[in-house]
């Protein structure tokens, strides 16, 4: 029997890697975006992180006639009101560089007390038509006084984890990958996929 077909909606090709290393002995063949010809992309305008990835996952699978998987993250900031929140990625406005949208944070921040923030992530797995299977991952920390550390990208520079006495951006993608929003939406996609080609095989009626 063909293997299930299961594409991730990004052209990131990290992502692309990340995803088929944590899915890596399932029965499923990953597709990327660039197995396909362009579509047209969807808008994230979406009021939460949910529906972002909701959005994506939902739109591709529709546009290619497989399942799709898309994810969508960002930084919650407690004394900000949880900004950048969905705007995480032009905080400091469209197109803005990682470096842009942390000065604009630290500068935010500025005297506030509470730096309490967490990343946020959320994983969608949509079929072309219908309901959509939902995954999340948080990382609880703060935003450090000033950037350090070379490493990651976004904010990882200004997200300090206290358990580990480092930012993201000082830690290998070893130990980011343990503790990591990401990691842990994914690592609980892993605890169930099971389920969820079960799922994928009723829905889809095959
Ligand atoms: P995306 O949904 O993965 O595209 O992430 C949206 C934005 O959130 C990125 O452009 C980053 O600014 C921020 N972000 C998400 N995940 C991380 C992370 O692991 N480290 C630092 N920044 C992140």
């Amino acid at each position: 029997m063909p293997k299930r077909v299961l594409v991730v909606a990004t052209r990131n090709r990290g992502k692309i890697e990340e995803i088929r290393s944590f899915l890596s002995g399932f029965d499923v063949e990953i597709r990327s975006m660039d197995d396909f010809g362009p579509i047209p992309q969807p808008v994230e305008d979406g009021g939460s992180f949910e529906e972002n990835a909701y959005k994506k996952a939902s739109h591709t699978a529709k546009m290619l006639g497989f399942p799709a998987l898309a994810d969508d993250s960002g930084l919650v900031v407690e004394s900000l009101g949880g900004e950048p929140g969905v705007y995480s990625a032009r905080y400091a406005g469209a197109g803005a560089t990682d470096e842009a949208n942390n000065r604009k944070l630290l500068s935010a921040m500025e005297g506030m007390a509470n730096r309490k923030a967490a990343f946020k992530c959320v994983i969608s797995i949509a079929v072309p038509l219908g309901p959509a299977l939902t995954y999340e991952g948080s990382c609880e920390g703060e935003i450090a006084p000033g950037p350090r550390g070379e490493n990651g990208f976004g904010y990882d520079p200004v997200f300090y984890y206290p358990p580990l006495e480092k930012t993201f951006a000082e830690m290998t993608a070893e130990e980011k990958n343990a503790v990591s929003h990401r990691g842990r939406a994914m690592k609980e996609l892993r605890s169930e996929f099971d389920k969820v080609l079960v799922w994928l095989k009723q829905r889809l009626g095959d």
